[in-house]
Protein backbone atom coordinates (compact mmCIF):
# COMPACT_ATOMS: atom_id res chain seq x y z
CA UNK A 1 0.00 0.00 0.00
CA UNK A 2 2.89 2.35 0.97
CA UNK A 3 4.66 1.69 -2.67
CA UNK A 4 6.38 5.12 -3.54
CA UNK A 5 5.44 7.05 -6.52
CA UNK A 6 8.10 6.73 -9.26
CA UNK A 7 9.64 9.97 -9.91
CA UNK A 8 8.71 11.25 -13.50
CA UNK A 9 10.38 13.95 -15.59
CA UNK A 10 10.40 17.01 -14.16
CA UNK A 11 9.21 19.76 -16.83
CA UNK A 12 11.57 21.01 -19.10
CA UNK A 13 13.53 17.76 -18.74
CA UNK A 14 14.48 15.54 -21.56
CA UNK A 15 12.54 12.33 -21.04
CA UNK A 16 14.99 9.63 -22.70
CA UNK A 17 18.16 11.56 -21.96
CA UNK A 18 20.57 8.47 -22.63
CA UNK A 19 18.31 5.89 -23.12
CA UNK A 20 19.89 3.87 -26.09
CA UNK A 21 16.54 3.70 -28.68
CA UNK A 22 16.64 1.36 -31.53
CA UNK A 23 14.14 2.53 -34.12
CA UNK A 24 13.61 0.25 -36.58
CA UNK A 25 11.79 1.39 -40.18
CA UNK A 26 12.90 4.92 -40.29
CA UNK A 27 14.67 4.83 -43.22
CA UNK A 28 11.59 6.83 -45.11
CA UNK A 29 12.50 10.63 -44.06
CA UNK A 30 8.31 10.74 -44.68
CA UNK A 31 7.50 7.77 -41.96
CA UNK A 32 6.61 7.50 -39.00
CA UNK A 33 9.80 5.79 -38.04
CA UNK A 34 11.74 8.66 -39.15
CA UNK A 35 9.83 11.34 -37.21
CA UNK A 36 10.28 9.03 -34.10
CA UNK A 37 13.68 8.83 -34.33
CA UNK A 38 13.69 12.62 -34.33
CA UNK A 39 11.53 12.95 -31.74
CA UNK A 40 13.78 10.54 -29.64
CA UNK A 41 17.16 12.31 -30.35
CA UNK A 42 15.61 15.58 -29.41
CA UNK A 43 14.55 14.27 -25.80
CA UNK A 44 17.94 12.74 -25.71
CA UNK A 45 18.76 9.42 -26.85
CA UNK A 46 21.00 7.51 -28.61
CA UNK A 47 19.64 6.35 -32.00
CA UNK A 48 19.93 3.20 -34.22
CA UNK A 49 17.83 3.68 -37.29
CA UNK A 50 17.46 -0.14 -38.59
CA UNK A 51 16.26 -0.73 -42.04
CA UNK A 52 16.45 -2.70 -45.09
CA UNK A 53 16.73 0.02 -46.94
CA UNK A 54 20.20 1.40 -45.32
CA UNK A 55 23.21 2.15 -47.47
CA UNK A 56 25.49 5.03 -47.60
CA UNK A 57 23.17 7.73 -48.62
CA UNK A 58 20.79 7.03 -46.25
CA UNK A 59 23.03 7.28 -43.06
CA UNK A 60 23.93 10.23 -44.52
CA UNK A 61 20.40 11.54 -45.07
CA UNK A 62 19.38 10.35 -41.28
CA UNK A 63 22.50 11.82 -39.61
CA UNK A 64 21.63 15.71 -41.14
CA UNK A 65 17.88 15.14 -40.58
CA UNK A 66 17.18 13.70 -37.69
CA UNK A 67 20.85 14.16 -35.60
CA UNK A 68 20.87 17.94 -37.11
CA UNK A 69 21.37 20.33 -34.35
CA UNK A 70 21.29 17.81 -31.85
CA UNK A 71 23.92 16.40 -29.61
CA UNK A 72 22.74 12.73 -30.42
CA UNK A 73 24.70 9.78 -31.85
CA UNK A 74 22.99 8.60 -34.33
CA UNK A 75 24.03 5.32 -36.24
CA UNK A 76 22.10 3.81 -39.20
CA UNK A 77 22.03 -0.55 -39.27
CA UNK A 78 21.20 -2.51 -42.43
CA UNK A 79 18.48 -5.06 -41.72
CA UNK A 80 15.67 -7.27 -43.26
CA UNK A 81 13.89 -8.71 -40.50
CA UNK A 82 12.61 -11.49 -41.89
CA UNK A 83 15.52 -12.72 -40.86
CA UNK A 84 16.50 -14.00 -37.48
CA UNK A 85 20.20 -14.12 -38.10
CA UNK A 86 20.02 -10.43 -39.67
CA UNK A 87 18.06 -9.36 -36.82
CA UNK A 88 20.75 -10.88 -34.22
CA UNK A 89 23.47 -9.09 -35.97
CA UNK A 90 21.63 -5.80 -35.88
CA UNK A 91 21.22 -5.54 -32.08
CA UNK A 92 25.06 -6.95 -31.70
CA UNK A 93 26.05 -4.18 -33.63
CA UNK A 94 24.07 -1.60 -31.57
CA UNK A 95 25.34 -3.06 -28.67
CA UNK A 96 28.78 -2.67 -29.85
CA UNK A 97 28.45 1.08 -30.24
CA UNK A 98 26.35 2.20 -27.85
CA UNK A 99 26.74 -0.18 -24.94
CA UNK A 100 23.43 -1.25 -24.23
CA UNK A 101 19.80 -1.01 -25.25
CA UNK A 102 16.93 0.26 -23.43
CA UNK A 103 14.08 0.90 -25.94
CA UNK A 104 13.35 -1.21 -29.20
CA UNK A 105 10.52 0.48 -31.81
CA UNK A 106 9.63 -1.61 -34.40
CA UNK A 107 8.15 0.83 -37.31
CA UNK A 108 9.11 -1.55 -40.09
CA UNK A 109 5.98 -2.70 -42.41
CA UNK A 110 4.70 -2.82 -45.86
CA UNK A 111 0.65 -2.91 -47.08
CA UNK A 112 -0.35 -3.77 -49.89
CA UNK A 113 -4.03 -3.24 -51.07
CA UNK A 114 -5.63 -6.46 -52.75
CA UNK A 115 -8.79 -7.68 -52.36
CA UNK A 116 -9.15 -11.23 -50.52
CA UNK A 117 -9.54 -13.46 -53.68
CA UNK A 118 -6.71 -11.56 -55.77
CA UNK A 119 -4.10 -12.23 -52.67
CA UNK A 120 -1.46 -14.94 -53.98
CA UNK A 121 0.61 -17.24 -51.64
CA UNK A 122 3.58 -15.08 -52.27
CA UNK A 123 1.71 -11.48 -51.17
CA UNK A 124 0.62 -13.24 -47.97
CA UNK A 125 3.66 -14.63 -47.46
CA UNK A 126 5.62 -11.48 -48.02
CA UNK A 127 2.82 -9.18 -46.01
CA UNK A 128 3.26 -12.11 -43.16
CA UNK A 129 6.62 -12.39 -43.54
CA UNK A 130 7.56 -8.68 -42.78
CA UNK A 131 4.70 -7.49 -40.82
CA UNK A 132 4.85 -10.79 -38.55
CA UNK A 133 7.36 -13.14 -38.88
CA UNK A 134 9.74 -9.76 -38.59
CA UNK A 135 7.98 -8.24 -35.41
CA UNK A 136 8.59 -11.39 -34.36
CA UNK A 137 12.46 -11.58 -35.03
CA UNK A 138 13.25 -8.29 -34.15
CA UNK A 139 11.83 -8.55 -30.57
CA UNK A 140 13.43 -11.82 -29.69
CA UNK A 141 16.56 -10.23 -30.62
CA UNK A 142 16.22 -7.34 -28.33
CA UNK A 143 14.22 -9.25 -25.59
CA UNK A 144 17.59 -11.46 -25.08
CA UNK A 145 19.10 -8.45 -24.06
CA UNK A 146 16.47 -6.98 -21.99
CA UNK A 147 16.10 -10.11 -20.54
CA UNK A 148 19.68 -10.16 -19.11
CA UNK A 149 19.19 -6.51 -17.97
CA UNK A 150 16.26 -7.38 -16.28
CA UNK A 151 14.33 -3.69 -17.89
CA UNK A 152 14.02 -2.88 -21.41
CA UNK A 153 10.84 -1.58 -23.69
CA UNK A 154 9.38 -2.46 -26.53
CA UNK A 155 6.94 -0.49 -28.98
CA UNK A 156 5.37 -2.45 -31.75
CA UNK A 157 3.61 -0.77 -34.69
CA UNK A 158 0.46 -2.45 -35.48
CA UNK A 159 -2.75 -0.83 -37.23
CA UNK A 160 -6.29 0.14 -36.78
CA UNK A 161 -6.66 -2.72 -39.47
CA UNK A 162 -6.02 -5.25 -37.15
CA UNK A 163 -9.38 -3.71 -34.67
CA UNK A 164 -11.77 -2.90 -37.62
CA UNK A 165 -11.13 -5.72 -40.24
CA UNK A 166 -8.67 -3.62 -43.08
CA UNK A 167 -10.97 -1.85 -45.69
CA UNK A 168 -8.74 1.54 -45.30
CA UNK A 169 -5.86 1.13 -47.06
CA UNK A 170 -4.44 -3.05 -46.65
CA UNK A 171 -5.93 -5.95 -47.26
CA UNK A 172 -6.79 -8.91 -45.54
CA UNK A 173 -3.22 -10.49 -45.55
CA UNK A 174 -2.31 -6.64 -43.74
CA UNK A 175 -5.30 -6.83 -41.19
CA UNK A 176 -4.31 -10.44 -40.24
CA UNK A 177 -0.23 -9.52 -39.90
CA UNK A 178 -1.62 -6.45 -37.42
CA UNK A 179 -3.88 -8.49 -35.49
CA UNK A 180 -1.03 -10.96 -35.10
CA UNK A 181 1.44 -7.88 -33.78
CA UNK A 182 -1.25 -6.95 -31.50
CA UNK A 183 -1.36 -10.81 -29.90
CA UNK A 184 2.46 -10.87 -29.95
CA UNK A 185 2.84 -7.82 -28.21
CA UNK A 186 0.39 -8.61 -25.82
CA UNK A 187 2.26 -12.01 -24.89
CA UNK A 188 5.76 -10.26 -24.80
CA UNK A 189 3.89 -7.70 -21.87
CA UNK A 190 2.84 -10.87 -19.79
CA UNK A 191 5.67 -13.01 -20.44
CA UNK A 192 8.16 -10.46 -19.85
CA UNK A 193 6.74 -7.97 -17.04
CA UNK A 194 7.86 -10.31 -14.19
CA UNK A 195 11.32 -9.21 -15.64
CA UNK A 196 10.79 -5.67 -15.35
CA UNK A 197 10.20 -5.40 -19.23
CA UNK A 198 7.71 -3.35 -20.79
CA UNK A 199 5.59 -4.13 -24.33
CA UNK A 200 2.99 -1.99 -25.80
CA UNK A 201 1.52 -1.76 -29.24
CA UNK A 202 0.12 1.34 -31.48
CA UNK A 203 -2.71 1.73 -33.96
CA UNK A 204 -2.09 4.13 -35.83
CA UNK A 205 -5.14 4.96 -38.98
CA UNK A 206 -4.90 7.31 -41.82
CA UNK A 207 -1.08 8.46 -41.01
CA UNK A 208 0.16 11.21 -44.31
CA UNK A 209 3.04 8.88 -45.24
CA UNK A 210 4.39 6.95 -48.41
CA UNK A 211 1.63 4.43 -47.25
CA UNK A 212 -1.37 6.74 -48.53
CA UNK A 213 0.28 7.07 -52.00
CA UNK A 214 -1.98 4.87 -53.65
CA UNK A 215 -5.09 6.04 -52.23
CA UNK A 216 -7.24 8.50 -54.81
CA UNK A 217 -8.01 11.45 -53.87
CA UNK A 218 -11.76 10.99 -53.62
CA UNK A 219 -11.18 8.25 -51.44
CA UNK A 220 -9.06 10.04 -49.44
CA UNK A 221 -11.49 12.76 -49.03
CA UNK A 222 -13.99 10.37 -48.02
CA UNK A 223 -12.19 8.70 -45.00
CA UNK A 224 -11.20 12.45 -43.67
CA UNK A 225 -14.73 13.08 -43.28
CA UNK A 226 -15.07 10.21 -41.48
CA UNK A 227 -12.59 11.14 -38.69
CA UNK A 228 -14.10 13.36 -35.92
CA UNK A 229 -10.39 15.45 -35.84
CA UNK A 230 -11.28 15.87 -39.28
CA UNK A 231 -7.57 15.26 -40.45
CA UNK A 232 -5.51 12.64 -41.24
CA UNK A 233 -2.62 12.29 -39.29
CA UNK A 234 0.77 13.55 -39.27
CA UNK A 235 4.20 10.98 -38.29
CA UNK A 236 4.40 13.07 -35.20
CA UNK A 237 1.27 11.90 -33.97
CA UNK A 238 2.12 8.90 -34.00
CA UNK A 239 6.13 9.58 -32.72
CA UNK A 240 4.55 11.21 -29.43
CA UNK A 241 2.76 8.34 -28.17
CA UNK A 242 5.41 6.26 -28.91
CA UNK A 243 7.90 8.68 -26.97
CA UNK A 244 5.07 8.17 -24.11
CA UNK A 245 5.34 4.42 -24.18
CA UNK A 246 9.32 4.71 -24.21
CA UNK A 247 9.87 7.14 -21.43
CA UNK A 248 9.09 6.99 -18.03
CA UNK A 249 5.88 8.59 -17.69
CA UNK A 250 4.33 5.05 -18.59
CA UNK A 251 5.96 3.03 -16.23
CA UNK A 252 3.10 0.97 -15.13
CA UNK A 253 1.80 0.98 -18.78
CA UNK A 254 2.27 -2.81 -20.15
CA UNK A 255 0.00 -4.78 -22.82
CA UNK A 256 -1.51 -1.75 -23.71
CA UNK A 257 -3.20 -0.92 -27.25
CA UNK A 258 -2.89 3.08 -27.92
CA UNK A 259 -5.17 4.49 -31.02
CA UNK A 260 -3.65 7.30 -32.69
CA UNK A 261 -6.10 7.55 -34.95
CA UNK A 262 -8.34 11.08 -34.83
CA UNK A 263 -11.22 9.22 -33.29
CA UNK A 264 -11.79 7.29 -36.05
CA UNK A 265 -12.41 4.04 -34.56
CA UNK A 266 -13.82 4.28 -31.05
CA UNK A 267 -14.28 1.23 -29.14
N1 LIG B 1 0.85 5.34 -42.62
C1 LIG B 1 -0.29 4.85 -42.15
O1 LIG B 1 -1.38 5.33 -42.47
C2 LIG B 1 -0.25 3.68 -41.20
C3 LIG B 1 -1.47 3.28 -40.61
C4 LIG B 1 -1.48 2.20 -39.74
C5 LIG B 1 -0.32 1.53 -39.45
N2 LIG B 1 0.86 1.93 -40.02
C6 LIG B 1 2.07 1.16 -39.67
O2 LIG B 1 3.08 2.03 -39.19
C7 LIG B 1 4.37 1.49 -39.53
C8 LIG B 1 5.19 2.57 -40.26
O3 LIG B 1 4.53 2.88 -41.47
P1 LIG B 1 4.88 4.16 -42.37
O4 LIG B 1 3.60 4.68 -42.87
O5 LIG B 1 5.83 5.04 -41.66
O6 LIG B 1 5.58 3.42 -43.60
P2 LIG B 1 6.95 3.68 -44.39
O7 LIG B 1 6.83 2.87 -45.63
O8 LIG B 1 7.22 5.14 -44.47
O9 LIG B 1 8.06 3.04 -43.44
C9 LIG B 1 8.25 1.65 -43.34
C10 LIG B 1 9.75 1.40 -43.24
O10 LIG B 1 9.92 0.00 -43.04
C11 LIG B 1 11.08 -0.40 -43.77
N3 LIG B 1 11.02 -1.85 -44.03
C12 LIG B 1 10.16 -2.49 -44.88
N4 LIG B 1 10.43 -3.81 -44.88
C13 LIG B 1 11.45 -4.00 -44.01
C14 LIG B 1 12.19 -5.15 -43.60
N5 LIG B 1 11.91 -6.37 -44.11
N6 LIG B 1 13.17 -5.01 -42.68
C15 LIG B 1 13.47 -3.77 -42.19
N7 LIG B 1 12.82 -2.64 -42.56
C16 LIG B 1 11.83 -2.75 -43.46
C17 LIG B 1 11.01 0.43 -45.05
O11 LIG B 1 12.25 0.49 -45.74
C18 LIG B 1 10.53 1.78 -44.51
O12 LIG B 1 11.62 2.62 -44.17
C19 LIG B 1 4.09 0.24 -40.38
O13 LIG B 1 4.15 -0.89 -39.57
C20 LIG B 1 2.67 0.46 -40.87
O14 LIG B 1 2.03 -0.76 -41.17
C21 LIG B 1 0.93 2.99 -40.89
Amino acid sequence: MNASLPTLAPAGTALLSNQVCMIIGAASPRGIGHATARLFAEHGAKIAVVDVAMDDAVREDIRKTIGDGLEANIIGVKCDIQNPVDCDRAVSEVLREFGGLDCMVNCAGLVRSQGMLSISEADYDLVLGVNLKGTFNICKSALNVFKEKGRGSIINLASVAAQRGGGLVGGAHYAASKGGVVSLTRTIAREFGPIGIRANVVCPSMIETSMLDGLSPERYREIVANVPLQRAGHPLDVAGACLFLASGLSAYVTGATIDVNGGSHIH
